[in-house]
């Protein structure tokens, strides 16, 4: 099958294209044929740019400390189980499911292999049935991100958010969360991204490039830093002293990423019902995959960013 390793870290050139051996499943794995990945800011954090040593250390010693201990690298996927292990239960051939592939990565290949339960090697569910499978594969990175923070500000119904970094994977689904539970949403992005948080859902947007907007914060009783640590503005450190007296604060780069295969169900439903449409920027096919790594690697992109995983057979 063809597969992107991945034997050394460093810039985008390090990827390349081969042709591997085609993994089957053990007893308690699904093997999936993968029709979409996707080129996540983790992906580039996994492929080696540059990363401040707190992060940097941590995640190395998961994934190898001198060059990546799995080779095929990929940690978003979405496409169609081919085979099931004999312990399989909630999973059959031809299902469509969507997911991450955690320590396992390997979702840069035709096919790959995972195990049905949640761990730190992966959550798997169903794929929602009206989106494309790379569209999915923004729904389980972005979507899982902007959940997870989402729960644990315990949003209310009518309170008032503000979502930093209304643009990225997680912040455009984070916008359209924050609407659904009911409450008043203001954005914050750049100038070429204004109309497009407002096209989301958001009630107000705030430019974080023009010294002005700092008269546009108001207080809120929530703040979800959907960008991380690593990327600030004068802006966002107003808006940390911009909270109403019981408000929080909450950055997604606080806790690590939850893999649960519970809040994929439960994004399934929300886009299935059409509360939820994530946002993709551009698609490159399996071949390009140094294009889209040094696309995403300048910060700037606009929900995510697919890859069309195509097969000869
Ligand atoms: N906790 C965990 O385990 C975990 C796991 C995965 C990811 N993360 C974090 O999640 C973050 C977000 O991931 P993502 O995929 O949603 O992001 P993303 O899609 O890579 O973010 C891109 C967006 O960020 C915006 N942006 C860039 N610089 C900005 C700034 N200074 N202020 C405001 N917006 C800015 C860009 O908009 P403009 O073009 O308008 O600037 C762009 O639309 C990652 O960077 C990482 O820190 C955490």
């Amino acid at each position: 099958m063809k597969a992107v390793v991945c034997t050394k870290y460093g810039p985008p050139e390090v990827l390349q294209l081969k042709e591997v051996k085609k993994p089957s499943p053990k007893q308690d794995e699904v093997c999936i044929k993968v029709y979409a990945t996707a080129v996540t800011a983790s992906d580039i954090f996994i492929r080696g740019s540059q990363l401040p040593i707190q992060f940097l250390l941590p995640m190395r010693l998961f994934i190898g400390l001198t060059k990546p201990r799995k080779s095929i690298i990929g940690l978003v996927l979405a496409g169609e189980i081919e085979s099931v292990g004999k312990d399989i239960k909630r999973f059959k051939a031809g299902d469509q499911v969507y997911g991450i592939t955690g320590f396992g990565l390997g979702a840069y290949a035709e096919y790959n292999c995972m195990k049905e339960v949640d761990s730190t090697y992966g959550c798997l569910a169903l794929k929602p049935a009206k989106i494309s499978y790379e569209e999915a594969t923004a729904a389980a990175y972005g979507g899982l991100l902007a959940l997870q923070i989402i729960e644990k500000g315990k949003i209310q119904c009518g309170q008032k958010v503000l979502i930093y970094g209304a643009s990225g994977t997680s912040g455009t689904i984070a916008i359209q969360l924050a609407k659904y539970f009911g409450a008043a949403v203001t954005g914050v992005c750049s100038t070429n991204n204004l109309g497009f948080v407002k096209s989301l859902g958001a009630d107000k947007v705030i430019d974080y490039t023009k010294e002005d907007s700092l008269n546009s914060i108001e207080h809120y009783d929530l703040i979800l830093d959907t960008v991380g640590k690593m990327k600030s503005s004068k802006l966002k450190e107003e808006c940390k002293k911009a909270l109403s007296s019981e408000g929080k604060y909450i950055s997604i780069d606080d806790g690590k990423l939850e893999l649960q295969s519970e809040r994929l169900v439960k994004l399934k439903e929300l886009i299935d019902s059409g509360y939820i449409k994530p946002a993709v920027d551009r698609i490159y096919p399996l071949e390009q995959i140094v294009e889209a790594h040094q696309y995403v690697e300048q910060g700037h992109k606009r929900g995510g960013v697919a890859i069309t995983v195509e097969h000869s057979n």
